[in-house]
Order: structure tokens, then sequence, then C-alpha cells
């Protein structure tokens, strides 16, 4: 097969949803229908269970799921699916967002009764500002749960999407009937009595079609017409040119659990998802079907065992084929690797390949060269840009807890903020450590992870730190932004990569800083278009 054609046929994709939307069970499903496992039950939830912040047999047990879960991928009427896993849970958001930049399109789980959730609406945000493909699939239609058509409202007004439903139910929860798939023009209906699968699929192109009638009920059958009447007044029609760019959002209607609507869901994105999208590096656009090998690491995952330190990082392929034990240029060290056991994702198992094409995800087993957002090329010199650190909502003070372990502690924190566990921000005026974290869970997965793979203890000292703010002036010459440093110098920290963050104390501190330097410009993301 040509190269080309090899990419053509890939689509790489995520799936977001507020936890227990069933985000877990739909992998689960598609994996059956690609024939990549037998059974139902075989990739486990790799979710954080409530209250559990302080059990870290839990944590560890997660990360252990997480990298068998981290890319499940299948073949379907000769597509190459890769699902990339997408942690619901709110402290792991950043794990998401940085995720979300190896996918080309995502399906959002929205539950029929809680509608839009917190959760989604930060995730779905990030791939609107990025443009990403969505389609939508509305879970466990077989309880009672909101009108659809509130339902379609809300998507709309919460997600800021424009939604077109590509399937519409037949009644909801106990009377839920079945489904009428507008984009395959037939009618699904969900068996009678045990309500565990799908009776049959029936071809309906005319909705006059008096079988209707007899197959749902007349009262159904009426009500069905009606709603899919003000569908096509109220809906704009599928456009799949609209989909790819983003501005329109098809929607599905199903019940994963009971394998309700998820073929219709596979068998429409295989046709409507994208491909390998082009992506953008500092110097060029990049196309998917260049020759040459780009990519890029969106993920870094650590050994579990303390013995083997050797960790693996996961690179988005973007163009070209990656090849087993040919030399690659790592970007950032300027210096060339080479990879002898890269592994590819195959449903739950991960293997050694000798080749891999753009849309692909290898694992490559790392040292300590990688870091989050590292390019590899085949010589070329830049670096994809959009993986930024957004400002981090808990700060603390990290301190040495065993003087004689410093090095090991240093070490410690270097890798974990190059996986992305945390932030490292390093004080200006007295060089002083502060790790900022999305969520509280992660303080104590750095604690335990700096006793158990680095020997190092740690405490935390309170700080208190509104938001971390990247530093932009309009001219760093200027008198103004001499100022403010001279003013503000207790605030200010360096991040990782060595850029200047103003760590605001509150929402009125940073309002009132604002004010008074209005030629500089607070960001609360790392990636920014500069005002200078
Ligand atoms: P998540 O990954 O998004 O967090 O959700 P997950 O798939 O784990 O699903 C959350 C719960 O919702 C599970 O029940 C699951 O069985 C249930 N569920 C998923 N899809 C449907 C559906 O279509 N209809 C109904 N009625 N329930 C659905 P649980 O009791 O929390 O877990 P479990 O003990 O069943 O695993």
């Amino acid at each position: 097969m040509s190269l080309k054609k090899e990419i053509q046929r890939r689509k790489t994709f995520g799936i977001i949803s507020h936890p227990d939307a069933g985000k877990t069970t739909l992998t689960e499903k598609l994996l059956l229908f690609g024939g990549a496992i037998q059974e139902a039950g075989a990739v486990k939830s790799n979710k954080i269970k409530k209250g559990a912040t302080s059990d870290f047999m839990e944590i560890e047990r997660q990360r252990g799921i997480s990298v068998a879960t981290s890319v499940l991928a299948f073949e379907y009427k000769d597509i190459k699916i890769n699902i990339l896993d997408t942690p619901g849970h709110k402290d792991f958001a950043e794990d998401t967002f940085r995720t979300l930049t190896a996918v080309d399109s995502v399906i959002v789980v929205i539950d029929v009764a809680k509608g839009v959730e917190a959760q989604t609406e930060k995730l779905v945000e990030v791939c609107r500002m990025r443009k990403i493909p969505i389609i939508v699939f509305i879970n466990k239609l077989d309880r009672e749960g909101k009108d659809a058509f509130d339902l379609l409202d809300e998507i709309e007004q919460k997600l800021n999407l424009t939604v077109t439903p590509l399937s519409f139910p037949i009644g909801m929860g106990y009377d839920f009937k079945g489904i009428y798939n507008l984009w395959e023009k037939n009618v699904n209906l969900f068996s009678g009595t045990k309500r565990k699968q799908i009776e049959e699929t029936i071809k309906i192109e005319d909705l006059q079609n008096p079988e209707l009638d007899d197959l749902v009920g007349s009262k159904a059958a009426e009500t069905l017409r009606e709603e899919l009447e003000i569908v096509t007044e109220v809906y704009p029609d599928f456009n799949r040119e609209e989909y790819l760019k983003a501005e329109l959002q098809p929607v599905f209607f199903g019940s994963a659990l009971n394998n309700f609507g998820v073929r219709e869901l596979l068998d429409c994105f295989i046709d409507i998802a994208p491909a390998p999208r082009p992506k953008e590096s500092d110097t060029r656009v990049v196309r998917p079907d260049e020759q040459d090998f780009t990519g890029f690491v969106f993920k870094i995952h650590a050994n579990m065992d303390p013995r083997h330190r050797d960790r693996l990082a996961f690179v988005k392929i973007v163009s070209g084929t990656f090849e087993r034990n040919t030399p690659y240029l790592h970007v950032r060290h300027n210096k060339k690797l080479k990879f002898s056991s890269p592994n590819a994702f195959f449903a739950e198992k991960k293997e050694i390949v000798d080749i891999s094409y753009a849309g692909d995800i290898v694992g490559l087993h790392d040292t300590g060269n990688f870091k989050i957002g590292d390019t590899l090329t085949e010589g070329e010199e830049m670096m994809y840009k959009g993986i930024p650190s957004f400002s981090p909502e808990h700060f603390k003070y990290i301190n040495n807890a065993d003087p004689m372990k410093s090095k090991q502690l240093e070490k410690g924190i270097d890798q974990l903020m190059d996986e992305g566990v945390a932030q490292l921000f390093i004080l200006e005026l007295n060089g002083r450590k502060v790790i900022g974290t999305v969520g509280a869970l992660q303080f104590e997965v750095i604690q335990y992870r700096l006793e158990h793979e680095y020997g190092a203890k740690c405490s935390y000292e309170a700080l208190n730190v509104h938001k971390a703010c990247w530093v932009d002036p309009k001219d760093s010459k200027s008198e103004e932004f001499a100022d403010f440093k001279r003013v503000k110098a207790k605030y200010l920290a360096k991040d990782k990569r060595g850029q200047l963050v103003f760590l605001a104390d509150s929402a009125f501190t940073l309002q009132m800083t604002q004010q008074k330097y209005p030629n500089i410009h607070f960001h609360f993301v790392s990636e920014f278009e500069s005002v200078s």
C-alpha cells in the first residue's frame, strides 16, 4: 500500500466526558466491534475512585492501567483506529489537554440524565480552541433522561457548538423503543422484553411508510414524524466540510452499556472522521503524507518497576514513517537517537514494531532524554507548537526533608516535571522551589513517587497563590517593566523553560497590577502570541 493510502486509512481520536458518563463502556464496545477484544469487561476503567485521594495503592494501580489503556488500536472495515485515552478525573485535566494535542478528532460522551457537566465544558472548550472535529454521543438512553431537544439546546448553549442530530431516539427510558438513524435512513429497534440488544435494523427511507406504525406503534411513530420534522426545520443539514472545520457537530443517541447505537456511531465515524491532519510547527505547516518522519512527545509514562528507571515516551507521528533502528534528530538536544524497540499499541497490548505511519502513536523507551513537547525529525530543525502549560490551581513550596538526599530530590523533581506531573517555578528572589498542580492529588503522588522511585523525601509548605501568569511585556527594556520587576520581585519566578511568571496572590492583586502596568500582558497559558 502506498504511504498516502496507509496514512489516509488512519483515524486517531480521543473520547472525552465527565466521569461516569460512559467513556470506558463506549470504548469497550468500540473494541468489541473491531474484534480487538472478545468480551465485555476487558477494558479496566482507569478512573480514580472518589475519595481515594490518599490511597497510594490506588494511584499505583491507576498508573499501571493507564499505560495499558493509553492507546487502544484496532482495525475496523480496513480502517486503522487509534483511541487515545483521556483521564476524566479533574485532577488529571492537564494530561487530557496534552493528549488532545495528539488527536485528529474527538467523541464527546454525555449522560442523557445529567446533560452537560463541568468537566465536559472545559474539555470541549479546548477542542473548540484547537478546531478539533467533534461528534457527540448522548448515552444511557435506556434510562429516564432529559428531553432530546432540551439536551440539544443545552449542548449548543453550554458547549457553544452548532449541532445536527444524525440519529434520533424513539422514546426514552422505560419507553425507549429504538433509534431512527438519519445518516443511514433506517430504524433500529431495541429488543422488546430484555432490552439488551438490537432487535433488527429496518430500512425505512420514507417516514410516512405505515410499516413504521407497525414497528413502534402509531403514537410513537407519529411523535417521531413530528420530531423529525422539527429536526429538519431547526437544525442545519449535515455537511462534512463544516464538521471537519469544527463548525458543525453531529449528534448520536444510544446506550453504550446495551450496545445500542454504537455500531451506527462507529460506521458514521469511519466515514466522516478526519485522517491525520497537518500540524503547525515553529517554522512551517507539516503535511502527514510528507516522506520524512516528524513527530512529537505528548505524554511520558514512568516505569512502574523502580528497578528500571526507564520511561515510555509517547510520540504522535505527524508525517512520514517512523522506522526501528533509524537515527532521528532530537531537536531540543540537537542529537541523533536510535530506537531499537519502539512499541506500537494494539487493543490492550503493546508490541515492538518495525514501521509506524503518520497518525499512529509509538512508545519509545527513554532514560531521561525526553520531556513533553519534544520534537523528533529526520534532521530538520523545527519544533511543534501547541503543548502549552496552563496556570496550575494549587501551589506549595517544596522542601528537602532529607539533606543527605538532595541530589536524588533534584533529579526526581526534574524528571517528574518532564513527565508533566506538575509544574515547577523557581522564585527569582531566593531560588526557592514552588510546585504548581491542577489537583490536590498530585502533591501526594509527587511525594510518594519521590520516595519510592528516587529515595528522596520532601515536605510542603503552604503558599498563597491565586494564579500563575506568564509575563509578556510590550517592551522588555521599558521603565514600566523595570518598575514592575522591582515592585513585584517577591512574586516573580521562572518556569522550567525559563519564562518569567508572576505568581499573583489574588484576583484583586492581578487586576491592580494589570491596571498599573497596562503595557505588560499576563497570560494564563505558557504559549501565547506575544504583544511585543
Ligand atoms: P466513565 O468511563 O465515563 O467514567 O464511565 P463508565 O463507562 O465507567 O460508566 C459509568 C457507569 O455508567 C457504569 O456503571 C456503567 O455501567 C454505566 N453505564 C454506561 N453506559 C450505560 C448505558 O448506556 N446505560 C446505563 N443504564 N448505564 C450505563 P457503574 O455501576 O458505575 O459501574 P459498573 O459497576 O457497572 O462497572
